[in-house]
């Protein structure tokens, strides 16, 4: 059975992905939903009549879900093609004042079990598929203040890129999407919603639709990084030509 993994599928992007893979992977027959919240997930079958929605109830930092998803992969043996490594979370704040937790709490969502469910879905992964993992424009410079973040994108950046090569024999595709911001419940957890941040009250906010769409069909022609529009397109290439220090100045929240 041709499957879809969807991680953060409760709500914001994940939402939006699991939409656009309905529309333009029709031959998925089933979208294995993972996130933490177990009603949210089951609330979102009545919205795609006539598809296979499976939710996954897993705390992806807790290492005992990613033995119970190697479990239920092993189980099933379905063919993945199409994984998106979509669930992760920020904060603003000053490193050194922060919740130690939290901090590591990033660095395990948004790197470790990224690294893991990728690990563990590939051996189901036949020639053809992709892998959409989500990174952001804050990968694409240090950002004070979102420190632990920036880093955790950039490693998804990295990974994601150098995968892409090891995986060009099977011809597996993998694309790093790096959206903007996006009023998703992203900016509230974050602690960046209006009128905590002025860098993040002057930025473009995107739509996480029209997000979700252009990604998956970069990823599907085979891209290999995805920005939205122009004004962090001219981002990406001024953080490659800037130097870091200056670039801290501006990016700073
Ligand atoms: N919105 C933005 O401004 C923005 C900008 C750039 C990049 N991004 C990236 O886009 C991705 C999606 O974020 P979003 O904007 O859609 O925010 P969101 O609405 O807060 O979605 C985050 C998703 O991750 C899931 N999640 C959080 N902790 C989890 C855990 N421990 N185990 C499993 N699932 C977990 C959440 O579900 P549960 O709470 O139910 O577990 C939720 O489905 C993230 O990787 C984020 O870093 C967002």
């Amino acid at each position: 059975m041709k499957i879809a993994v969807i991680t953060g599928a409760s709500s914001g992007l994940g939402v939006e992905f699991l939409r656009a893979a309905v529309e333009l992977c029709p031959d998925i027959e089933s979208f294995w939903l993972i996130a933490r919240r177990k009603a949210r997930l089951e609330a979102l079958a009545p919205h795609f009549p006539g598809k296979t929605l499976r939710a996954v109830p897993l705390d992806l930092t807790d290492p005992a879900a990613l033995q119970n998803l190697q479990a239920l992969l092993d189980a099933e043996k379905p063919a993945v093609s199409l994984l998106i490594n979509n669930a992760g979370f920020g904060r603003l704040c000053d490193f050194a004042e922060s919740d130690p937790d939290d901090q590591t709490g990033m660095v395990d969502l948004n790197c470790r079990a990224l690294t893991a469910v990728t690990r563990l879905c590939l051996p189901h992964m036949p020639a053809g598929s992709l892998i959409v993992n989500v990174s952001s424009i804050a990968s694409f410079a240090p950002t004070p203040r979102m420190t632990v973040y920036c880093s955790t994108k950039a490693y998804v950046q990295s990974f994601s890129r150098a995968l892409r090569e090891e995986l060009r024999p099977r011809r597996i595709n993998v694309l790093a999407v790096c959206p903007g911001p996006m009023d998703t419940e992203f900016l509230p957890v974050a602690g960046c919603d209006a009128g905590k941040s002025r860098t993040f009250d002057m930025l473009p906010h995107q739509n996480p639709t029209r997000m979700a769409r252009l990604a998956l069909e970069a990823g599907l022609r085979g891209r290999s990084v995805y920005t939205m529009g122009a004004f962090y397109k001219l981002y990406r290439v001024l953080a490659h030509v800037l130097p870091k220090a200056l670039l801290m100045k501006i990016t700073r929240c």
